[in-house]
């Protein structure tokens, strides 16, 4: 069985819903989530998860048009396993939630995706069509805001049991069942090719 951490941080709540609803999707895919929540400045449990999981799905609520500190603060602690490679070739898949329906989010989802390539890991798109394409960008529907490089949610001021909306809860749970599901077929795959140095 694959495994998929689901590395996040979250300040109030949104981004931590959204991660139990992407552990839904790994579940329904028949891998094993790993939930791991960055909080105060030890990462080691976070680290050794990373290192122990076929693939990552990444969350960060968007802060000033960027990832949040407490992320930001996770992913420069993982300098030493950078320095060695140690999740080369894991695959990485990313999402975001802020306020308004832009919010600079694709911002977050870059910074997410050139993280996980700075470790040399392979980025899983949403694979889902814009909501516009089937005119379905209300509340309860999938990818309303049209984003392929990573799951965009928004939540409004209210508390994380009534935002985000069900639509985005069901985005980022088809993502976690995309990065299990690519996880068992890459494990199940064939060796690299090329041996390169770590
Ligand atoms: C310091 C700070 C900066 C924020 N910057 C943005 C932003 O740039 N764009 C936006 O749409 N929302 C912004 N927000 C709103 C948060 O992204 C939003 O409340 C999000 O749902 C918080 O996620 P969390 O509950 O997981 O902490 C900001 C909130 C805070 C506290």
């Amino acid at each position: 069985m694959s495994k998929v951490a689901i590395v996040y941080h979250s300040a109030a709540g949104h981004t931590a819903a959204l991660a139990q609803s992407a552990a839904e999707g790994v579940r329904d895919a028949g891998a094993e989530p790993l939930l791991l929540r960055l909080e105060g400045d030890d990462y080691a449990q976070a680290l050794e998860g990373v290192r122990s999981a076929d693939a990552v799905i990444f969350g960060a609520p968007t802060f000033m048009g960027d990832l949040s500190a407490g992320f930001r603060a996770f992913a420069e602690a993982s300098a030493k396993d950078w320095y060695v490679q140690a999740w080369k070739d894991k695959l990485a898949a990313g999402f975001t939630v802020s306020n308004s329906p832009s919010g600079d989010k694709l911002n977050s989802l870059t910074s997410l995706a050139l993280f996980a390539a700075q470790h040399g890991m392979v980025w899983v798109s949403t694979g889902l069509l814009p909501g516009t394409v089937a005119g379905k960008i209300g509340p309860e529907d999938v990818n309303r805001l049209g984003s392929f490089l990573g799951v965009m949610a928004q939540a409004e001021n209210a508390p994380a049991d009534v935002t985000p909306p069900a639509g985005d809860h069901k985005t980022i749970r088809l993502l976690g069942a995309r990065v299990a599901e690519a996880a068992r077929r890459w494990k199940a795959g064939s060796p690299a090719a090329v041996a390169t140095a770590a």
